[in-house]
């Protein structure tokens, strides 16, 4: 049996350089996960469908499912694990989820939160049709959508108004 090569890739995770070296086929998800241990980027489906292992690439929403390691070489990554503020303070989208009461078991919230930051830099409006349009990748099996909805309306107010320009970092 061949052993495959370990391929070196550089990148930036929640503002740290992160230098290592991974199999060829290893996913995005697997390397936050199992490497840099970022759990709280969960794993659904494995195929870009439920939205739970949204991250950040580039300031862009990103189904770490569906990217392999080799894709981000040079890129900074921005998990959940990454948002809460210099001070310890959660983001405001983390503070809209809990003022909207916006999960029950928790498994979609860390990309829901993630996809909902990204809104942002997209220029999504802050209203419950756009808002819901831009989340039909993040599925929820628990809430029925109407707080996660609100709380995201409310995260990106609050996002625009504190920083101009939308950026999440
Ligand atoms: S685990 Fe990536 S989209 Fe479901
Ligand atoms: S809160 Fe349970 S899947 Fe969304």
């Amino acid at each position: 049996m061949s052993v495959k090569p370990l391929v070196p890739i550089s990148l930036q995770v929640n503002g740290r350089p992160v230098a290592l070296a991974v199999p060829p086929s290893t996913l995005l998800v697997d390397l936050l996960r199992e490497q840099l241990a970022l759990t709280g980027t969960h794993q659904g489906c494995d195929t870009a469908q439920c939205g739970a292992c949204t991250v950040l690439v580039d300031g862009a929403a990103t189904k770490s499912c569906n990217v392999l390691a080799l894709q981000v070489n040079g890129a900074r990554v921005l998990t959940i694990e990454g948002l809460e503020n210099a001070d310890g303070s959660l983001h405001p989208m983390q503070q809209a989820f809990g003022r909207h009461h916006a999960l029950q078991c928790g498994f979609c919230t860390p990309g829901m939160v993630m996809r909902g930051v990204a809104m942002a830099a997209e220029g999504v409006p802050a209203e419950a049709q756009a808002v819901s349009q831009a989340l039909c990748g993040n599925l929820c099996r628990c809430t029925g959508y109407r707080g996660i909805v609100n709380a995201v309306c409310e995260g990106l107010q609050h996002m625009r108004a504190h920083a101009p320009g939308g950026a999440a970092r």
